[in-house]
């Protein structure tokens, strides 16, 4: 392709501002255990488009994303009319809300033509389908028929692929440069996709048409082939919440430095000097310390390009992991680590972020205020410790954003102790917050946010409250609806082990009670519920079989 950077918008065709440009890393989707990368942040500087698309975005699955599938563009102006659609999810129908790349208004899958040529800036992209919407909009927008309602109506964006590389900016001119399919604009590809599904003549067109994309065409081949329509059960409905598989890095420790007395901070880098996978705001990795033990650290610095940034406190209960890091480890020491997960990402609805640290519970808060300043958001914290020698990072934070950041030091004087309840009790509308910590902290904080609308409080914690093994943890029976199995659950095990041991495929991510995707539904019996993600009209129905527990007989919805 070779058109020229001074080509002009072609007559009749439409052109838009590019008002945002967002790019995400994979996380879990509010209160799912979707793994998604819908959930993307606006970028401000220019950003750079590969032949793959936007660098630092990322895809969840492999029918998104690719060559093909490089930038997804969504109409802005359909937010309006699906907020009045579906009042109840009004707060997340806001630009940004389907995972588009490109946030534009003006340009439609009616007056978008498959083929056409766009000029964005530096860049040259071609529109090569229509996107086919997911289940991940259900979870996305709260609402169970999202995507058959983006299906049915065509406001679903489409995809292009990248002809020329180049940086775009905020502001850019999205303009139709070329236009060699005029007939076939995207909805009436949709047409034929989702209406008139008999029509094999127009099928039989289509897997031949050469602009539109390959996986679109073969589609329409099998449905030539066998003359029938593809089943859309798995993409439109909540698909198996399977646990996608873990990558891990050979890495080393590059720099160790004392933060405090028993805080310890630790740059790691990848072994064979490659970059490592980019990521938001509330990441963690793991880490597999001496071959053996494995445990989650917060990322605290937003992705640079020396390496991923811990911090580790050294517990006095240790179990090998932070006293070996703190005694042990060295500089250059080899160490295996996974790519990173986000269980905690900022919440895009949000208009004000209110965070309450306890401890060594500062580090996820670190990244994301990093990131809400970049943004421009509104932003609070509250950060407890013992005093201001034991508190990481607090000088800096303090010095940074006095009228922001509020110190709650207890080991002197305990009426220093934040006041949660008095602190959750007058929010402003919009608030989310957020809270990372001691259980007894977290506890106060669940409490007090008890009738709080329902994906507005936030939670990060990698250890399980009541661990199996202890006073708290007393046998239970979990009975199988389907079948009557009855399975035991000792006071060493959890649900979820139980249920794995009896052939049950739970998926798990986090299993410490805050990603949720390990729920399983019950139908009778009294729950101990002991996650950090439910809501309580959640916790009439299901259960999160990682932490929680019964207190006798539960009969399970399997
Ligand atoms: S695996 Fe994350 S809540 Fe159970």
């Amino acid at each position: 392709m070779n058109l020229a950077s001074t080509d002009r918008n072609i007559a009749g065709a439409p052109v838009a501002r590019l008002d945002e440009i967002r790019t995400g890393s994979v996380t879990l989707l509010e209160n799912s255990g979707i793994r998604s990368a819908i959930l993307k942040q606006a970028r401000t500087d220019a950003q750079w488009i590969g032949p793959s698309g936007l660098q630092g975005d990322s895809h969840a699955e492999s029918f998104h994303g690719g060559a093909e599938k490089a930038i997804l563009q969504y109409d802005c102006d359909f937010y309006k009319i699906w907020a009045v659609e579906f009042p109840d999810s009004a707060e997340y129908f806001k630009p940004g809300g389907f995972g588009e790349n490109f946030v534009a208004a003006g340009m439609n899958e009616t007056t978008m033509c498959v083929g056409d040529v766009v000029r964005v800036g530096g860049t040259l992209l071609q529109v090569s389908e229509p996107r086919q919407p997911c289940f991940k909009l259900n979870h996305r927008f709260r609402q169970p028929n999202m995507s058959r309602r983006s299906q049915a109506t065509g406001r679903t964006g489409w995809m292009y692929r990248v002809l020329e590389p180049g940086f775009v900016r905020i502001g850019d001119m999205i303009e139709v440069v070329e236009r060699p399919l005029p007939e076939w604009p995207l909805a009436r590809v949709q047409h034929y996709l989702y209406q008139a599904v008999d029509d094999l003549d127009a099928a039989q067109m289509l897997s031949e048409l050469p602009l539109l994309s390959s996986s679109c065409r073969a589609l329409f081949a099998r449905r030539v082939e066998n003359a029938t329509t593809e089943d859309w059960e798995s993409r439109l409905s909540n698909g198996p919440l399977v646990s996608g598989p873990v990558t891990w890095f050979e890495a080393e420790i590059a720099e160790i430095r004392q933060e405090t007395e028993s805080v310890s901070t630790f740059r790691i880098v990848r072994a064979d000097g490659q970059p490592l996978p980019a990521f938001d705001a509330g990441a963690h990795i793991d880490l597999k310390i001496a071959n053996s033990i494995t445990r989650s650290y917060s990322l605290y610095r937003l992705p640079k390009h020396d390496g991923y940034h811990i911090a580790v406190h050294r517990s006095p209960t240790s179990r090998g992991g932070s006293s070996y890091l703190h005694d042990q480890a060295t500089v250059q020491e080899k160490l295996t680590i996974t790519e990173p997960k986000n269980f905690f990402p900022l919440a895009s609805g949000a208009s004000r972020h209110l965070m309450i640290a306890g401890g060594i519970g500062i580090t996820p808060f670190l990244a994301m205020i990093e990131q809400l300043e970049a943004d421009g958001r509104d932003w609070e914290l509250h950060y407890c410790a013992g005093s201001p020698q034991s508190a990481a990072f607090h000088a800096t934070l303090t010095s940074r954003f006095p009228s922001r950041v509020h110190m709650h030091f207890t080991e002197a004087d305990r009426s220093k102790r934040l006041d949660v309840s008095a602190l959750l009790r007058e929010v402003p509308e919009g608030t989310h917050v957020y809270c990372c910590g001691p259980a007894t902290l977290m506890d106060a904080v669940r409490a007090a946010s008890s009738n709080w609308p329902d994906g507005h409080v936030h939670f990060e914690s990698f250890g399980g409250k009541a661990a199996p093994g202890t006073a708290d943890c007393a046998p239970f029976t979990a009975v199988i609806a389907s079948t009557g199995t009855e399975i035991e659950v000792g006071p060493e095990s959890t649900l979820l082990e139980a249920l794995r041991a009896s052939g049950f495929q739970i998926a798990s991510s986090c299993e410490a009670g805050t990603c949720g995707t390990c729920r399983v539904n019950y139908v009778a019996g009294e729950v101990d519920h002991r996650d950090m993600v439910l809501s309580s009209r959640e916790k009439k129905t299901c259960l999160i079989s990682c932490v929680s527990r019964a207190t006798s007989r539960i009969t399970l919805a399997l």
